[in-house]
Order: structure tokens, then C-alpha cells, then sequence
């Protein structure tokens, strides 16, 4: 017997109390079923049973729940680094301390409230120029996480892209003003990378990598976050299988979302539906394989997170 829903004892007892059937239910069911905390399953015929295995969050379909796709626990490992911090620094530890790093941005385990009282929703934005004209903005806006990718602008294109921002992921050269509100996720690809995210915020003289990056940007400086090189590997290795010599930004922040989020919607992923590759807020096509990411390789990942219900993708307009 495969029961068709899984309910948490919340949303039971919400159903219970919308349907009146209350009045039937002695207390003692209730201590029961509050005993019974997430490991209730009603059937179709609505009998119940108890299972052990507790709902990984509060939504109606977790992304971390691995028990419903081998494809997807082959590669999700809820147990990589996902952000540097002083204990888990791959840096040399003097390195690190003559940088001053830890004590310059928060030291400490984002992320770590997972559990079956949390229903957090991320949306991750892309810069494909399919939002122009999908007037999404007031859906990715409802978001409690709002993740957006390089330079990826809101304003002038609210309708489209929504106003909110809770998370930026920049690299040093795509670096861009933010308000105080935002994290600055910091994608570091060489150890220059995290000397100048330091430079930024102190000194302000690191103004040159391979080419011209801003002296200084503004940003929160106690929301600033690095992801950890470890954690780019885990991505590269077991998500884009060693394609291309390194994932995109867009990837590397759905991947991030998957480990951070309840529930993932992605917008401005992938062409237009005749097939061109632009940002939304550039003119000029860009090309999604010829560069260093294996593009083909990433979009079979990501729809393949969709027909798995890990993802939902919003495909944009026209
Ligand atoms: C760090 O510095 C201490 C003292 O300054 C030194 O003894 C130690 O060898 C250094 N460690 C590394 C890994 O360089
Ligand atoms: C650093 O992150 C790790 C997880 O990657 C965590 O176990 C550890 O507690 C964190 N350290 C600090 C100082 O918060
Ligand atoms: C930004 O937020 C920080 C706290 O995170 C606060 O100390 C600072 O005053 C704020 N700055 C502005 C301009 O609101
Ligand atoms: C920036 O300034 C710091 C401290 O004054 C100095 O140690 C460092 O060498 C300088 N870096 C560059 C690239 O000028
Ligand atoms: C991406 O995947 C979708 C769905 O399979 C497909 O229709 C589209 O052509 C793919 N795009 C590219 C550029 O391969």
C-alpha cells in the first residue's frame, strides 16, 4: 500500500480543522498525532500509518528529500562546505590569519536550520533575455530568497525580474554596487580573488586582475560570503561531470540553492524560444557553449532537475 500523500501533523490538523471533522477526533488522536510529528501518512482511502522517516522540510515537496530520485542522491551530498569560514579554511591558517579574513566578514555556519519546520523558497535568476516581456516580477519577488547572478540589474526591469535581491554571486570582475540588504556571495576562482574581496572592504588598492575590477564596491560587509573551493569542485565533479573546465555562475548558484533552499524556482535560464542567446539587459548575443562552460551539459542538468521535482523552470517569453 503506497500512500499517494504525505502530510506534516500542521497541515493535517489545518485540513482537519478547514473540514470540521474535529468533533470526531478524540484528544487522545491528537496527542497522538502531535506525537507523531511529521511521520504521518494518510493512504487514498484514508487510513494511517506511521513512518520513521521524518519530512526533511515544511513544503509540500523538499529538495532535499533524496529517498525520491537515485539520479539526484547520487550527486547531492548535503554534507560539502558549502561557505568558507575559520575552521573549515582550506587557506593555510597563517595566510588566513595575516589576512585578517574572518575577523573582516561574519565567522560563522550559514545555513544550518534545516529541518522539518522550515518551508524556505528560493528563486534563482538568470540573465537570460527570455524575461523580457514574462512580467515575473511580482512572482520571483514573493521569494523568501532572491538570488541573483553577476550583473543582472533590477532596475528598469522590475516588471520582468522582480526588485528584490537577497543574494548577489559575483566574481571580482562581474563585481557590481549593492544595497545593504544583500549578501555578497563571493565565487573565488584564484586566491587574488579573496584578496581583493579583502582590499575592497580595507584597503581598496587591489584594482587590477587579468583585467580592470572596481577598487571598491558598496555592499554589507557583515552579509559579505565566500563559497568554498571545495564546494566548486563538489559542483564541478558531481553535477556538471567534469564538463567544460568550470561551471557557470548561473549553475554554480542553482547547485548553491539546492543545499540552501526548501524549494527552488529558476527564471532566466536558457535562450529565447527561437533559440538566441542574450541577457536581458545587453544587446549583444552571447553564445552559452563556446565559452568555458559546457552550456549543453548544464541545461540536460538542469531539466533533468526538473523532470526529477527538484526544480521548477520557468521558461520565460515569448
Ligand atoms: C604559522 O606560524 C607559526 C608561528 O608564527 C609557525 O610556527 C608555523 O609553522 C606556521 N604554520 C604554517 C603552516 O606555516
Ligand atoms: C564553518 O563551517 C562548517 C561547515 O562547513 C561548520 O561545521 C563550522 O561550525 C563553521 N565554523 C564556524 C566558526 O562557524
Ligand atoms: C547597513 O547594515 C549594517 C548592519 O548590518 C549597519 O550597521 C549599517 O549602518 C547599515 N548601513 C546603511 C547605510 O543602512
Ligand atoms: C595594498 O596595500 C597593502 C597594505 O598597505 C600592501 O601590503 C599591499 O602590498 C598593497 N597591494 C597592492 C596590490 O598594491
Ligand atoms: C535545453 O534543453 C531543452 C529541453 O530539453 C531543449 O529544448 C533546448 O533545446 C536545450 N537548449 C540547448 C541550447 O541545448
Amino acid at each position: 500500500w503506497l500512500p499517494n500523500i504525505i502530510f506534516k501533523t500542521k497541515l493535517i490538523l489545518k485540513l482537519l480543522f478547514k473540514t470540521n471533522c474535529c468533533a470526531i477526533l478524540h484528544s487522545t488522536t491528537i496527542l497522538l498525532l502531535l506525537y507523531f510529528q511529521n511521520s504521518l501518512l494518510i493512504s487514498s482511502d484514508g487510513s494511517y500509518g506511521f513512518v520513521s522517516e521524518r519530512s526533511p522540510c515544511a513544503c509540500h515537496t523538499c529538495v532535499a528529500d533524496r529517498g525520491n530520485s537515485n539520479w539526484f542522491s547520487e550527486r547531492y551530498d548535503p554534507n560539502v562546505p558549502l561557505l568558507l569560514n575559520s575552521t573549515n579554511s582550506v587557506l593555510n591558517a597563517n595566510v588566513s590569519r595575516w589576512w585578517k579574513l574572518f575577523p573582516l566578514f561574519p565567522d560563522k555556519e550559514h545555513y544550518s536550520d534545516t529541518g522539518s519546520d522550515r518551508c524556505r523558497t528560493c528563486a534563482v535568476v538568470g540573465n537570460s533575455g527570455n524575461l523580457l516581456g514574462s512580467k515575473y516580477g511580482s512572482l520571483i519577488d514573493v521569494h523568501d530568497f532572491i538570488m541573483r547572478i553577476n550583473k543582472g540589474p533590477t532596475e528598469g526591469y522590475e516588471k520582468d525580474v522582480g526588485s528584490k535581491t537577497t543574494h548577489r554571486i559575483v566574481y571580482p570582475e562581474s563585481a557590481i554596487d549593492l544595497d545593504n540588504s544583500t549578501h555578497l556571495v563571493l565565487l573565488p576562482v584564484k586566491i587574488l580573488d579573496i584578496q581583493w574581496l579583502i582590499s575592497a572592504f580595507t584597503t581598496k588598492n587591489i584594482t587590477q586582475t587579468y583585467t580592470e575590477v572596481p577598487s571598491t564596491i558598496k555592499a554589507n560587509k557583515d552579509k559579505v560570503m565566500i563559497l568554498h573551493p571545495e564546494f566548486i569542485r563538489y559542483v564541478y565533479d558531481n553535477w556538471a561531470e567534469g564538463h567544460g573546465s568550470y561551471p557557470s555562475t548561473g549553475f554554480l548558484t542553482l547547485i548553491f540553492a539546492l543545499h540552501i533552499c526548501d524549494e527552488v524556482n529558476i527564471f532566466g535560464f536558457g535562450a529565447t524560444s527561437d533559440g538566441i542567446w542574450h541577457h536581458y539587459f545587453e544587446k549583444i548575443l552571447t553564445s552559452y557553449d563556446i565559452g568555458i562552460h559546457a552550456g549543453r551539459f548544464e541545461n540536460e542538468t538542469i531539466n533533468r532537475l526538473q523532470q526529477e521535482n527538484k526544480i521548477l523552470i520557468y521558461k520565460g517569453w515569448p
